[in-house]
């Protein structure tokens, strides 16, 4: 694998202002998903739900990346075509989960480590024969009191550059996501402040271990105040926070960014995203753009409820969330007409 095929895949990952969708949740968080809705917690339910998401008409012209959970890459739809395959014929790169979750940090109460990187390289080969061109890896950091530690930020950090070396070896583009949560209490600068330390810690490493920035995607929080905080700033107060801190953390030469929603409403999740791009588009050096699971997902969700009468309402419902977030890339999203009902 060239350098030129890693370019060339994250850039069409953020191309025609399109973004990736998030479906690579573990069984344990869909099932807290679906558990909520009354939706069976099986195999069948997962595939069902997947199913639904790769069918959906329209998809490709708005979701450039999907990515996948090792369960869903080996499934097939009901007429017998595999997931990758029904993605490739939307237009729509395949992608894969490879971290094996978020586990306590020894020594650390309260924080976690990723892990998978044992054996990490056969199973890159494997999702490369597969079909996927790019992976992703999530890291945790937990604010609180004390929190998150010296220790907490440095391992997630190496565990991601490790990851990202290994995937690009493997001619897969790593999508580097370390995610500061947004439970909690705390304020936006301080939410700041550990986000541009983690990406300070996540690009040194990076840059040890000789990862090709062009030849990668970062998946960040966007900096917003903990859910619980009394103060919440505005679309715009965010949008400036955002764009400030990945500003003195993001180097140039990385194409795009696609944000993590982390538990914020589909709206907000399209607004912020708009408002950064309204404000600073023509100002920045990557592509600011969407990697949402749940703000892409929930809405069709909502409105399947494991019902197969709900499946064509349920693919609108996604395929309109997938054009809302196009349209925060252009900076052209409506949010006034995309209120939710009865709000
Ligand atoms: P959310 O958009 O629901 O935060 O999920 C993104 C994701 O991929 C988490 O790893």
């Amino acid at each position: 694998m060239t350098a030129q095929a890693l370019i060339d895949t994250a850039q069409a990952l953020v191309a025609a202002d399109k973004g990736l969708l998030a479906m690579d949740e573990s069984n344990a968080t869909c099932h807290k998903r679906f558990a909520k809705l009354g939706i069976p917690l099986t195999e069948d339910a997962r595939r069902d739900w997947r199913e639904l998401i790769v069918t959906a008409p329209g998809l490709g012209a708005c979701i450039s990346g999907a990515i996948l959970f090792d369960e869903t890459i080996r499934q097939r739809t009901s007429t017998g075509t595999s997931f990758v395959s029904a993605l490739d014929a939307e237009g729509i790169i395949p992608g894969i989960k490879v971290d094996t979750g978020a586990k306590p940090l020894a020594g650390h109460p309260g924080e976690t480590v990723t892990e998978g990187l044992d054996g990490l390289r056969e199973r890159l080969a494997e999702y490369a024969g597969m079909g996927a061109r790019f992976a992703k890896w999530r890291g945790v950091i937990t604010p609180g009191a004390g929190l998150p530690t010296r220790a907490c930020i440095e391992v997630n950090a190496h565990a991601l550059a490790r990851y990202a070396a290994l995937c690009q070896e493997a001619g897969l583009v790593p999508v580097v996501e370390p995610e500061v949560l947004m439970e909690g209490d705390h304020s936006l600068a301080r939410c700041s402040e550990i986000t541009e330390d983690t990406l300070h810690a996540v690009f040194a490493q990076l840059r040890l271990q000789g990862v090709l920035l062009e030849g990668m995607l970062l998946k960040p929080n966007m900096v917003l105040p903990g859910q619980a905080c009394p103060q919440q700033e505005s679309v715009e107060e965010v949008a400036d926070a955002t764009v400030a801190c990945l500003l003195r953390t993001v180097p140039a030469a990385v194409p795009g960014i696609a944000f993590l929603s982390g538990g914020q409403s589909a709206q907000l999740a399209s607004a912020r995203l708009n408002a950064m791009n309204q404000r600073f588009k023509s100002r920045l050096p990557w592509a600011l753009a969407f990697s949402y699971s749940r703000a892409v997902q929930q809405p069709a969700l909502d409105a399947w409820k494991g019902d197969r009468a709900n499946v064509e309402a349920a693919k609108k419902a996604l395929v309109h969330r997938a054009q809302c977030n196009q349209a925060a890339r252009r900076g052209n999203y409506d949010a006034t007409a995309d209120a939710p009902k009865g709000a």
